[in-house]
């Protein structure tokens, strides 16, 4: 949440700070701001709103300066109003942006008013500001004020400082908040995602906890959290600047929607063949890991949850070994029991979600087997924290509401089934039948891309709707439950999906015309029980909307629309039955004018609890 973007060149640079702040909007989108230091001087333009805003105002007064830190923010603290937007100055002298939540500003708050500092800002950002100047003002370096100040605050941090007294440095830290340097040939950058800064570079320094840096045109000096200067890896990363690109697509979110079989493809590349699942694509030693596993632990949110609640169904079935699956912000916070032979498995697109990281931590301390975490982000908190990590290749998802992150998990975790399943006594012949449907998923997934126009016309009945109700049975529950998500999160209509066997114990009191079900529906075995879930509804006057393999015996009457879906094999149907639901919520949220890649009050990458 937040993203932050800072420089330290020869070059103006508010354009290149612009230009990161549109590439990290996805992040936080209420207000944006910058400053650079301009003969010595600070200049400081903020904006509620969009980045858009920010550039209008840049364009009229050209700020000036090659050292600037720029943001934009999701709001935490105080309301979206330019005085609560970032960058936030003490006396004139430094600015700085912050990502995260400074937990115990109150009390800093109370002592620094006492001593006199004033407060423009409701933020929690404006205390650690003051906090620098003080330890500034009393004869400490900017990068020890620094240092010194991340050790009196508590909670989240990833922040950038600019100091008109020594124009030439940036220093920046990171605690529970992501960030990462960007080297470029005589000038140097930082932000709160690498995509920000593509443009200018492909070499990148992932920073650890309790990191601080001391940035200049020429050098980047890193202190570990107890002060030491250290050496961190630098990495090249191979990503297209334009991958931040709508391309012919009207928003981000449809683009990725129909990436997703050519994301699906990348993800299956060189790990699976018509022969089987390939030995070793977990990482170096997993193999040895795999016999001794006999429970799997599964933590994730949101979209991702979803994806890992399919997975129990999966790891049940077919490899043999028990699975629960949690909430992230929930497992955190109570106590569990660790089964022997428990492998932890967290799900995150981002791989930076703040409860699905604490998550991790906690276990990490608690006797699990291993830790592996599936993720879209190399280079992630949770990919370098977790013992082992498998990449999902959806690339850069930009879009708020996740679509390609999801198929290209499931995908993953049906890869993750298959290695255990394999030392578990699942029989060859069905990993050869699950393999031989996954490599046709990418088909299957355009298939279903088909459907658009006809599910663009049906959105229209769903614009003057208010609430949504979702059904599935089996691994299609997950399903329904991540379509009224999707519906929810961009279309602002409330969405609730239930496992239709689940509809007779309450939810079936709130069907009435105004109701519109919408059922996924494919042939299997469960199909004659959602038969008769669907007469239930139908007889109690609602709009039903079904999603149905041809053969599944569904007809359209009155009532009633059916929207077939190719057949396909049961392991493959998650994802396939994906697809229209995405694409549903997709043309409802355009129809009712939302703002689809940026829905209000949401942020893409969750960094706070
Ligand atoms: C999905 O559309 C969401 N915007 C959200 O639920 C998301 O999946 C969740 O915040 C988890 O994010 P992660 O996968 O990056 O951890």
């Amino acid at each position: 949440m937040c993203g932050i973007v800072g420089a330290v060149a020869q070059r103006d640079v508010a354009d290149i700070l612009l230009e990161g702040l549109r590439r990290l909007e996805y992040r936080g989108y209420d207000s944006a701001g910058l400053a650079v230091i301009n003969n010595s001087e600070i200049q400081r333009l903020r904006r509620v709103g969009k980045v858009k805003n920010l550039a209008d105002s840049v364009a009229e007064s050209f700020p000036q300066g090659g050292t600037g830190v720029a943001h934009t923010r999701w709001a935490t603290h105080g309301e979206p109003t330019e005085a609560n937007a970032h960058p936030h100055m003490s006396q004139d002298r430094i600015a700085v942006v912050h990502n995260g939540i400074i937990e115990n500003y109150k009390e800093l708050k109370a002592e620094l008013s006492e001593e006199g500092y004033h407060f423009s800002s409701e933020t929690d950002t404006e205390v650690l500001t003051h906090l620098i100047y003080k330890l500034l003002s009393q004869g400490e370096c900017l990068l020890k004020a620094v240092q010194t100040a991340a050790k009196t605050v508590t909670g989240a941090y990833g922040t950038a400082i600019i100091d008109k007294q020594n124009p030439d440095v940036m220093v920046v830290a990171r605690s529970g908040s992501p960030l990462v340097i960007g080297l470029g040939i005589g000038e140097n950058f930082v932000a709160s995602d690498q995509l920000a800064l593509l443009p200018v570079t492909s070499r990148f320094i992932y920073l650890e906890e309790g990191d601080v840096a001391r940035i200049s045109r020429k050098s980047v000096e890193i202190f570990d959290k107890n002060g030491e200067q250290v050496e961190r890896k630098v990495n090249l990363v191979d990503a297209k600047a334009d991958s931040a690109d709508k391309g012919e697509y009207r928003h981000y979110m449809m683009k990725e929607i129909y990436e997703q079989p050519t994301c699906v493809r990348q993800t299956l590349e060189g790990r699976i063949s018509a022969s089987g699942i390939e030995t070793g694509i977990f990482g170096q030693g997993f193999e040895e890991v795999v016999p001794k596993i006999n429970h799997v632990t599964i933590v994730a949110c949101g979209t991702s949850y979803h994806a890992g609640m399919v997975a129990k169904y999966w790891f049940e079935q077919y490899a043999n070994v028990s699975c629960s699956i949690e909430i992230a912000s929930e497992f955190r916070y109570r106590k569990f029991y660790v089964h022997d032979g428990s492998l932890f498995v967290s799900i995150s697109q981002s791989g930076e979600t703040a409860d699905t990281l604490a998550a991790l931590r906690l276990a990490q301390e608690q006797g699990y087997l291993s830790s592996l975490s599936i993720c879209n982000v190399m280079g992630s908190s949770l990919v370098r924290e977790s013992d082992y990590h498998f990449m999902t290749r959806a690339g850069t998802e930009i879009g708020v509401a996740s679509t390609k992150a999801f198929t290209t998990q499931l995908v993953s975790l049906l890869m993750l089934v298959l290695t255990i399943g394999k030392h578990k006594g699942l029989p060859a012949g069905v990993e050869l039948e699950i393999a031989n449907a996954l490599m046709q998923l990418p088909s299957k997934i355009e298939n279903a891309l088909l459907a658009n126009k006809e599910i663009e016309a049906l959105a229209e009945e769903f614009a003057d709707k208010h609430h949504a109700l979702f059904l599935g049975r089996g691994d299609q529950y997950p399903i329904a439950m991540e379509g009224a998500l999707k519906l929810k999160e961009i279309s602002y209509i409330h969405a609730e999906a239930y496992a239709a066997g689940e509809l007779k114990h309450g939810p079936i009191a709130l069907i009435d015309a105004e109701m519109p079900v919408i059922v996924v529906a494919p042939k299997n075995d469960l199909l004659e029980k959602l038969h008769s879930n669907v007469e239930e509804v139908r007889a109690r006057g609602s709009i039903l909307y079904v999603f149905a393999d041809k053969d599944a015996k569904f007809q359209s009457e009155e009532n009633v629309r059916v929207i077939n879906v190719t057949p396909t094999e049961d392991i493959i149907a998650p994802m396939v039955y994906t697809i229209p639901l995405q694409l549903l919520s997709y043309h409802v949220a355009v129809i009712k004018g939302t703002d689809v890649d940026q829905p209000r009050n949401l942020a893409k990458s969750v960094t706070v609890e």
